[in-house]
């Protein structure tokens, strides 16, 4: 991709990503087809907006559908693509929400969040989990008070160790994608990928080898749900079903290799918070080990501002978040997620419609 269209952006102690700043005559055909899309319909998570997001993406200016196009089929050394430009009004949005449970009726951000499900429509299928944030499509990235201390999105105290989203499940997204409302304290995500890693041919080898379980995060426990009361007891509900895998898949994490695809240019899934060690004497333990620290000397720190849109791609890279001491006055740090598969076909067994979104 010419650098006219794509600029590398680099700061001292910053990542390196791909990133596309939004030309004025470009933000105002994505408020044009926004405005379209808002008076249409109540919700971004529509399900009939869900189903013709793709054709709508279409009519986003040309460069950015290019350049988006690009991120996909290159897959960049930097893992990661950054769009920015876009405008947040602060007073517009209201006050950041104390929990993700608490959405205002209509939200505030509804533009952000088509916009968002657009970009993400350039890559692929925006999908959700029955068993995360309600089984919502858009997820608030918010710190709530409850969970500070936890290893959660919604956490602030502790570190959120880095990890692929969802490394623990065969059907997780290709990317992540989040949209940036505010930030004040320039709270950093941070981001490593696999390509800057440098780890040797025989602990490769290790890591390709299905030595290695990754059990659910936290993000997917039943005490995370929206309301613990409105569970059924019955043991056939759908929803308590879906809890229930995710209990088996913590009690017996399936082995599975650490590195997949092609050797010279391996995909990674890993997620150390949750991981179990292996046995002192076997050697692909050190092998885990080294890629960690390699890991480690490779993160470095994006620190999202309003307005900006950035897609992980989930293959590539680990992400995670500093921590912060939160504000809880209805100015904290808020972004909104989603996540996409290229291909939603794969999660067919656990949809329950071919239309269906959310892997139960
Ligand atoms: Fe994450």
């Amino acid at each position: 991709m010419p650098d006219s269209e794509l600029a590398k952006h680099t700061e001292s102690g910053m990542k390196t990503v791909d990133k596309l700043l939004l030309l004025p005559e470009e933000v105002d055909a994505i408020q044009s087809l926004l405005r379209d899309i808002t008076s249409k319909y109540k919700s971004a998570e529509d399900d009939e907006f869900l189903s013709e997001a793709c054709l709508y993406a279409h009519e986003l200016p040309r460069r950015i559908r290019k350049a988006v196009n690009s991120f996909k089929t290159t897959e960049p050394r930097s893992s990661v693509f950054l769009i920015s430009g876009y405008p947040v009004v602060d007073s517009n949005i209201g006050r950041t929400p104390e929990h993700w449970k608490r959405k205002a009726e209509a939200s505030p951000a509804m533009d952000v969040e088509a916009l968002l499900i657009l970009l993400g429509a350039l890559l692929g299928e925006a999908l959700g989990w029955a068993t995360q944030q309600g089984g919502s499509i858009i997820h608030d990235i918010l710190p709530i008070k409850e969970c500070e201390n936890e290893q959660l999105g919604t956490g602030s105290l502790q570190t959120l160790w880095w990890h692929n989203e969802d490394a623990f499940h065969n059907y997780r997204a290709d990317y992540v994608g989040m949209a940036c409302l505010r930030n004040p304290d320039n709270v950093a995500t941070t981001i490593a990928s696999i390509d800057d890693v440098r780890i040797s041919q025989a602990d490769i080898e290790l890591l390709f080898e299905p030595h290695f379980t990754i059990r659910p995060d936290n993000s997917h426990q039943e005490k995370n749900t929206p309301d613990i009361s409105d569970l059924s007891a019955d043991p056939m509900d759908p929803l308590r079903r879906s809890y229930k895998g995710i209990a088996e898949m913590n009690e017996k994490p399936a082995k599975v290799s650490i590195l997949y695809g092609h050797p010279q240019s391996p995909y990674i899934r890993i997620d150390p918070y949750f991981m179990d060690p292996l046995d002192e004497g076997n050697p692909a333990r050190q092998a885990l080990e080294r890629l960690i620290e390699e890991i480690n000397i490779n993160l470095s720190d994006v620190a999202m501002q309003p307005g900006e849109f950035l897609f992980i791609d989930n293959c590539k890279a680990v992400h995670g978040r500093k921590p912060f001491k939160a504000r809880y006055d209805g100015a904290d740090r808020w972004l909104k997620r989603i996540n996409v598969a290229r291909d939603l076909r794969k999660s067919r067994s656990a949809r329950a419609n071919c239309n269906s979104r959310i892997i139960w």
